[in-house]
C-alpha cells in the first residue's frame, strides 16, 4: 500500500482505507490525493470490492481537511490545480462501481467533510466534529463541497455553514441529513462493516445500478431521469441474481 494509506481487508469484497497521517490529523496533502486517487480508480476496481470504507488513522480524526502548510507555499494556478486533484478524489468516490461509506471518526473539517460528502452513506463517532470552514482562511470550499452539501441539505442551509464556517457536532449533522446514523467511537467501523455485508448480500449489480440511478439521475430532468432508472432496471432484469431472486420468492424460500 502507498505511505499515506492504510488498507485493510475485512470480509469478503469489504475494505477498509484509512488515511494515514495522524501527526496532521490526517490532513489531505498532494501525495496523499494522489495515492487515494490511484486506489479508488485502478486498485479498488482491479480487485472487485463491493465496499469500501473511508476512514482515519488514529481516534481523533477522520480527515482535517485540505493540507493548510502546503497550501501556504502555493500560487493560485497551483491551488486551481489542488483543487482540480481534489474534485477527481471525491468524483472517483462518488462514481466508484461499488459502495462508498465515510466512517467519520473524528473531525471531518473542510476536504474532510467533502470527501465524506461523494461516499454513498455517511456514519458518524458521537464525538465527530464536522464543518467547511474555509471562509475562515479567506477561500471557500474547492472539492466539491459547495455543490454536495447544497445537495444534500438544499443551498440555504449549506449557504448558511459555508458562509459561518461554523463547526456541528455528530447529532446536528444527523438533524440537517448530513450524515445516516450515529455510532459510538468503538462501534463505528464495525457497524459499517455490518451495513457493507448486509448490502452486498444482494444482487450486486442491482446494487451498482441503484447508485448510478440515483447519482445519474439528479442532475437531469425529471422525464430523462424516468427513463434513465427504467433502462437501469431492465438491465439488473437480464441477470441471473434477479432470474433466481424472482424464482426464490415465488417458491417462497425468501428472495435471498
Ligand atoms: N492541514 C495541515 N496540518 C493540519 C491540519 C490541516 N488541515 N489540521 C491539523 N493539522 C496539524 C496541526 O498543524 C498540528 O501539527 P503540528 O503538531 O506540526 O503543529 C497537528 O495537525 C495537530 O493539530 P492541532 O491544531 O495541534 O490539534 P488541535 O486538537 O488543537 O485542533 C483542529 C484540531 C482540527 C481543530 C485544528 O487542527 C484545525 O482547526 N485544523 C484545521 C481545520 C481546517 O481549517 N480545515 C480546512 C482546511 S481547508
Amino acid at each position: 500500500m502507498n505511505s499515506n494509506l492504510l488498507f485493510e481487508m475485512r470480509e469478503e469484497g469489504i475494505g477498509i482505507l484509512k488515511v494515514n497521517r495522524p501527526d496532521a490529523l490526517n490532513a489531505l496533502n498532494t501525495e496523499t490525493l494522489k495515492e487515494m486517487l490511484f486506489f479508488l480508480e485502478n486498485e479498488a476496481p482491479a480487485k472487485h470490492f463491493k465496499a469500501i470504507i473511508l476512514t482515519g488513522a488514529g481516534e481523533k480524526s477522520f480527515i482535517a481537511g485540505a493540507d493548510i502548510k502546503e497550501m501556504q507555499e502555493m500560487l493560485p494556478l497551483q491551488m486551481l490545480r489542488f483543487c482540480e486533484l481534489g474534485q477527481k478524489v471525491s468524483l472517483a468516490l462518488e462514481k466508484a462501481p461499488f459502495l462508498t461509506l465515510a466512517a467519520v471518526n473524528g473531525y471531518a473539517l473542510g476536504g474532510g467533510l467533502e470527501m465524506a460528502l461523494a461516499c454513498d452513506f455517511i456514519y458518524a463517532a458521537s464525538n465527530a466534529k464536522m464543518g467547511l470552514p474555509e471562509v475562515h482562511l479567506g477561500i471557500i470550499p474547492g472539492f466539491g463541497g459547495t455543490q454536495r452539501l447544497a445537495d444534500a441539505i438544499g443551498s440555504r442551509m449549506a449557504k448558511e455553514l459555508i458562509m459561518s464556517g461554523r463547526t456541528f457536532l455528530a447529532e446536528e449533522a444527523l438533524q440537517m441529513g448530513i450524515v445516516n446514523r450515529i455510532c459510538t467511537p468503538e462501534t463505528l467501523l464495525e457497524q459499517c462493516i455490518a451495513t457493507a455485508n448486509e448490502i452486498v448480500k444482494s444482487s450486486f449489480i442491482a446494487i451498482q445500478q441503484a447508485k448510478r440511478a440515483v447519482n445519474g439521475g439528479r442532475h437531469m430532468a425529471m422525464a430523462e431521469a424516468l427513463e434513465f432508472e427504467r433502462n437501469m432496471c431492465a438491465v439488473c432484469f437480464g441477470t441471473t441474481e434477479c432470474t433466481r431472486g424472482i424464482a426464490a420468492f415465488l417458491e417462497k424460500r425468501g428472495s435471498r
